[in-house]
């Protein structure tokens, strides 16, 4: 039996070498291992061996048994495309791609989360108000005369006759006093919409963050206050402030802050125009037209409120030259912001 073995396994292993199609090879598996198959016939006629050879030689007959198998399937493999080569050059052992499309929060966020963190600081809450806006939140209750130039349909995105996109956070000042009595202490951050041409500083969406600070006895001075607290924990230095008149509707009196160059210091470069200054946010004392709208009692409270947008002070907090790279979301920029915020 032993001979028969060893012809079977060299025999076996040319015929199947030499199955030229899957027909070829399903007729070797049969005339080998089939019910009537040479090997299957062999395995029968076991028990007709002396009882001391049998182990012996059925393992080695179970082994021909799987290594015809295996070189059946490995022949079938080949002959249908699915050959084996492409099988091995596929090297498990090659170091992966590594996991860099793990999400991380956009460098936008990340600025209006952090001047959040500090406004939570200072005992602020939190307010949203909705970014398709009534014209009379948007304008009219901010004490807008109604020819003024902002509601010139060149600035403002029109849905109809009485709704907008809104231009500015400061229409959720007066949605949250008509809800809220004071004390108030409150930052509503928030994307803005302006009919403007893209340029390295302007782009038609954008970010603010709306402060509004309302109760009795409220001063400039606490707003003064507020934006220097703001500054120095943002930018992390000292820099002096200021304040320069200016006009908003909704504010009396009105105010431009500027902070001091971090940059040069206040000494004048590239940054800030060979000023020395920057500009932050627009401020002001609340106009009492815009109690008079959210249902205050006159004369009982004074605020302040301020304006600040978000992508300017993320570009100058890290030196981004363009404001359309803060919306191309170009991975090769995003990066870069990557642990660092
Ligand atoms: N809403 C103004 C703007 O978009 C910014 C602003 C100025 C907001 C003064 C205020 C403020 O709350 O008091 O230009």
């Amino acid at each position: 039996m032993k001979e028969t073995i060893d012809r079977l396994r060299s025999e076996g292993s040319e015929r199947i070498k030499a199955a030229a199609t899957a027909a070829d090879v399903e007729a070797v598996r049969v005339a080998l291992l089939g019910r009537k198959g040479e090997v299957t016939l062999l395995l029968r006629a076991l028990k007709d061996v002396a009882a001391d050879d049998r182990p012996a030689m059925g393992s080695e007959l179970n082994r021909l048994k799987v290594d015809l198998g295996d070189l059946l399937s490995v022949r079938d493999l080949e002959l249908s495309g699915g050959s084996r080569g492409d099988a091995e050059s596929f090297d498990l052992t090659l170091p992966g791609t590594s996991p860099s499309a793990v999400g991380t929060n956009h460098p936008l966020v990340s600025v209006l989360e952090s001047i959040c963190d500090i406004f939570y600081g200072m005992g602020f809450s939190r307010g949203d108000g909705p970014e398709v806006e009534l014209d009379y939140y948007n304008f009219t209750a901010l004490n807008f005369p109604d020819d003024h130039p902002a509601r010139d349909i060149q600035d403002t995105f029109y849905i109809d006759k009485k709704v907008c996109l809104r231009t500015q956070t400061s229409p959720v000042q007066v949605r949250y006093m008509e809800r809220i009595e004071p004390p108030i202490a409150c930052v509503f951050p928030g994307r803005v919409y302006r009919n403007e041409t893209a340029d390295a500083s302007h782009s038609a969406e954008f970010f603010q963050i709306e402060g509004l600070v309302v109760d009795e006895n409220i001063s400039m001075a606490d707003l003064k206050n507020t934006v220097d607290t703001f500054v120095k924990n943002f930018f992390g230095a000292d820099e002096p402030t200021r304040f320069r008149p200016h006009y908003f509707p909704f504010t009396e009196p009105s105010v431009e802050v500027d902070m001091q160059c971090m940059v040069c210091r206040g000494k004048g470069c590239g940054v800030c125009g060979q000023t020395g200054w920057l500009e932050i946010m627009g401020a002001g004392m609340v106009h009492p037209n815009v109690f008079k709208a959210a249902g205050y009692p006159e004369d009982k409270y004074t605020g302040f409120a301020f304006g600040m947008g978000i992508d300017r002070i993320a570009m100058l907090k890290y030196g981004v030259g363009d404001i359309r790279l803060l919306y191309e979301n170009d991975l090769r920029f995003l990066n870069q912001f990557r642990g660092v915020l």
